[in-house]
């Protein structure tokens, strides 16, 4: 997709602690979004435990468009656009599967899973025509594709920084998530459901750290559940919000696990509930080293443009349209812990399921968000909460209070970067 119009300046509307109404809604800027984010940089595509056979493939996306992510018969994977070289059409209209090669079923061309085109359907009517190569009519594929902990990233950009650059400090964060597996590894096996909310898809990015909001859009789920998480969010806490640079932000909640020192208080439960998981940890990793990790819990970390992983699932945000965005979420399931990845499935269930009590909340605030976002007065919205009080850690990222617009600053610094270059 090229941008044929001068491409709007973002320059007037990206302030350090404000932004214009107009980045919500604007569908020119969008487009300019997805030349110079989406089909750009490195977006998260899917887990390598997708596709654990070889020759397995799963539908995926990165903004509108599909891609099938797939593993060939020697083991590497592939990000593979979900668009026929002879007339367009989507060659892959199964969610998932194990195949060889795919048939496109409107004239029957037939692609391998690594996207080269292998024949012809009634091929005479290609004989000595020199621009039917075969080796020239292959599916588009992703350029560069890199995986960190399995978490698989494509950029559709040939060159650029390197995946371990962009993911930066945010690194720590996958490493913290997968030792909570006695076998170091996590596992996407638990399906997705989607989530479509009629607001644009920096709402939803900027939310999904917003340490503000939870106090008073998920009290319900706060009481029902009985949960301490809520007191996280308080103007009392000791939990931190982090800017990693590059986009990626957190809300880091150990302050408040370690202040605790109880293991599995991040998940809401206690040991005794969880014998086998702990047995396996301890065993894994030693008494010590165990319950250390199971004090800390797992990541509140968004990983920029589309990766939240949200201590017990992963959303992955899909842009649609300026005003239209899925998020598709499952629950985090660890390699070895077959009793706590049940009580996962649950918890993902009770909290954005189809009938869950925090996604529709949030959901909600979307929703009114873009709604509000297109009256025109005041034009700016206003993200200076806790800038006074920033500081950096001793890793030199900035971080704030828990309740701080920090993320939100972070996450507009950045796309301020990649829209003006
Ligand atoms: S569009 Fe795919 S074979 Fe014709
Ligand atoms: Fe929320």
């Amino acid at each position: 997709m090229s941008i044929t119009q001068a491409a709007p300046d973002v320059s007037g509307l990206i302030q350090t602690n404000r932004v214009h109404g107009s980045v919500y809604t604007d569908e020119a800027l969008f487009q300019v979004e997805l030349e110079r984010i989406w089909y750009r940089g490195w977006v998260y595509v899917g887990h390598e435990s997708e596709v654990p056979q070889k020759n397995d493939f799963v539908m995926k996306s990165i903004g509108p468009q599909s891609v099938i992510m797939t593993r060939d018969n020697t083991g590497h994977i592939h990000l593979l656009q979900n668009r026929c070289s002879h007339r367009g059409n989507q060659v892959c209209v199964r969610e998932q599967g194990n195949a060889r090669a795919f048939t496109c079923p409107y004239h029957s061309w037939t692609f391998s899973n690594t996207g080269d085109l292998i024949g012809f359907a009634f091929p005479d009517g290609y004989r000595d025509n020199p621009e039917a190569d075969k080796k020239n009519l292959g599916l588009g594929t992703l350029p560069r594709v890199a995986s960190y902990h399995g978490f698989v990233f494509g950029s559709f950009a040939a060159e650029g920084v390197s995946l371990k650059e962009h993911l930066g400090g945010a690194a720590e964060t996958l490493d913290r998530l997968v030792r909570t597996s006695p076998e170091g590894e996590v596992e996407i096996t638990a399906g997705f459901l989607k989530h479509r909310a009629k607001a644009n898809w920096k709402f939803i990015l900027e939310n999904e750290c917003d340490g503000y909001h939870p106090a008073f859009v998920h009290s319900s789920i706060f009481s029902v559940a009985d949960s301490a998480i809520g007191t996280y969010y308080g103007d009392k806490s000791t939990a931190l919000t982090r800017d990693f640079g590059h986009g990626h932000t957190e809300v880091d909640l150990r302050p408040e696990f370690r202040k605790a020192d109880t293991p599995m208080r991040w998940f809401g439960t206690t040991e005794d509930r969880l014998p086998d998981y702990v047995a396996a940890m301890k065993a894994a990793y030693g008494d010590d080293k165990a319950r250390e990790i199971m004090i800390d819990g797992t990541p509140h970390v968004m990983i920029f443009p589309n990766l939240f992983i949200a201590e017990i699932q992963i959303f992955v945000i899909q842009p649609i349209s300026v005003d239209e965005t899925i998020q598709h979420v499952t629950a985090l399931q660890f390699k070895g812990a077959p009793d706590l990845n049940r009580r996962l499935r649950q918890q993902t269930m009770g909290s954005v399921g189809p009938a869950g009590l925090l996604l529709a909340d949030d959901t909600e605030m979307y929703e009114r968000n873009q709604r509000g976002a297109e009256s025109l007065t005041p034009q700016w919205v206003f993200l200076g909460r806790g800038e006074q009080r920033e500081r950096r850690d001793e890793d030199g990222y900035v971080v704030g209070h828990s309740t701080d617009e920090v993320p939100s600053r972070g996450i507009w610094r950045h796309y301020a970067e990649l829209m003006g270059a």
